[in-house]
């Protein structure tokens, strides 16, 4: 079967970004990453998807203001444009509207570093670790309208370690999203009916 063209959404470092391009190496992944798109030009992360030979466009989000929508509109244009079928947000700090998630509804994937439905949002390590919490970990989940709400697809979890600062927490749960994450892309592009 054909791999279902995905395009990877970022703003900086793409370290999963970088993970979903490896993974999608393998003979027989069901996706291939036909884009990487970021709404800064100066994300780190395009610099290694160009290195590995991946096609990258920027859309900045500075220009169109508070104009959600119409930035929206551009980056959905470069999506088409590219035939993208599925969209795998990784670390893309923007707020979606409704109008961008409507488009890509049951096809747009995000991945957060917390064990949905707790702690959606920003700082969620260090709100891990304030509630002491002795597990955290990452959730893939379909991106709806609310933010970080959509249905759950997989979770990862990790343990919080004693003398665990929300650094060290961190890098223990993104190793597990380099995991979580090409393996729930893939489980969902092969289901995908096409
Ligand atoms: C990751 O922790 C991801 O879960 C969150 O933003 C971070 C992005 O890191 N959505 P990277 O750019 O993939 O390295």
């Amino acid at each position: 079967m054909t791999p279902v063209r995905v395009a990877v959404l970022i703003s900086g470092r793409g370290s999963n970004m970088a993970a979903l391009i490896e993974a999608a190496r393998a003979p027989g992944c069901p996706y291939r990453i036909a884009l990487v798109l970021s709404n800064k030009a100066g994300a780190e992360g395009l610099d290694a998807a160009r290195l590995a030979g991946i096609e990258t466009a920027v859309v900045d989000s500075a220009p169109y203001g508070k104009d959600r929508e119409a930035h929206e509109r551009a980056v959905d244009a470069v999506l088409r444009d590219h035939g993208v079928e599925v969209v795998a947000l990784a670390g893309y700090m923007r707020i979606l509207s409704a109008w961008l998630v409507g488009a890509w509804a049951g096809r747009m994937l995000n991945i957060h570093p917390s064990l949905l439905p707790k702690y959606p949002g920003l700082q969620t390590h260090a709100r891990a670790l304030e509630a002491g919490d002795s597990v955290a970990g990452c959730s893939v989940h379909l991106v709806t309208e609310g933010m970080d709400e959509g249905p759950v697809l997989a979770q990862a979890e990790v343990p919080v370690l004693e003398g665990d600062t929300p650094e060290t927490l961190a890098e223990r749960v993104l190793s597990v999203e380099h995991r979580l994450y090409p393996e729930t892309l893939s489980r969902f592009c092969a289901s995908l009916p096409r």
